[in-house]
């Protein structure tokens, strides 16, 4: 694997492979078999795969969060080099990524609104700016995201069909633990308590499928209910929305997810799964 922390270094190598395809995951570290998912995927469907791996401070709306969120670069590097990753761009500063870059404000057309838009004010416009540069300094033709992230992947999507209209981004499947909690990178900050305790967020969310509630109002009572019996766990939002426009229903139907945030201890998890 050729690892690379400048961009100029990466560019220069990239253009030497005209007449490949190029798949792009990008990343912020702390890889787990979710993150390798994307990378088989990627190799699967490409010619070469390029990993980024970068902590992006401008879509942290909480500085705390992003001086916890876990670095864990050299474990990284043999994950994506076991996978047959065959490029790793690893900038080691902000300035590094963003030198030459004017941010942008996205209008995502309402997409942003509601859930992680709503709570975390910032974020998304801090991630599509990333994602932007990354995908301008990559050039790739297909791009991978995972469906936990499902409202970072419908604005990635919406803003790849304006501005890089020839990229296909790819959704893949959550992947998710044994006992059916999503991965994420975050996982490893809870304790062994709290990891027993977030386990009931895919329980509910599964039951809640299972309950076959057709009135929206009523599954989110419902809901509400069964986390507000869990000890350890605070919600901080549950929502039915539509999968394609992410608008909140008043009725659940085929097309309807789930999506959730929770705080176990002071980490903040997310999900997100059909409702029917
Ligand atoms: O999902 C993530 O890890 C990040 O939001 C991303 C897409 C790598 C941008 O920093």
């Amino acid at each position: 694997m050729h690892t690379f922390t400048t961009t100029i270094a990466l560019q220069n190598y990239l253009q030497g492979l005209q007449g490949k395809t190029i798949g792009f995951v990008p990343t912020m570290g702390a890889l787990h078999v979710g993150h390798l998912s994307l990378i088989e995927r990627s190799i699967a469907e490409t010619d070469i795969t390029v990993a980024s791996i970068f902590v992006n401070p401008t879509q942290f709306n909480n500085t705390a969060d992003f001086d916890k969120y876990p670095r864990t670069i050299a474990d990284d590097r043999t994950m994506l080099e076991r996978a047959g990753c065959h490029i790793l761009y690893a900038p080691e500063t902000p300035a590094e990524v963003y030198n030459g870059y004017t941010m942008q404000t996205f209008d995502f057309a309402g997409l942003d609104s509601s859930m992680e838009g709503y709570f975390r004010p910032g974020h998304f416009q801090g991630m599509a700016n990333v994602v932007f540069r990354l995908f301008d300094i990559v050039n790739p033709n297909k791009a991978f995201f995972g469906e936990k992230d499902y409202q970072q992947l419908a604005l990635v999507r919406h803003m790849a069909a304006k501005h890089f209209p020839a990229l296909e981004v790819v959704a893949c499947d959550t992947l998710r633990e044994s006992d059916g909690l999503a991965m994420s990178s975050r996982n490893r900050r809870l304790s062994d308590d709290e990891r027993v305790i977030s386990s009931n967020i895919p329980r509910i969310l599964n039951s809640a499928k299972e309950h076959n509630i057709t009135d929206a109002k009523q599954l989110k009572l419902w809901v509400e209910g069964e986390f507000a019996m869990v000890p350890g766990i605070r919600l901080e939002y549950f929502e039915i929305a539509d999968g394609n426009s992410l608008q909140v229903v008043d009725k659940v139907n085929s097309d309807s997810r789930m999506f959730i945030a929770a705080y176990v201890g002071d980490v903040r998890l997310i999900d997100n799964m059909a409702a029917q």
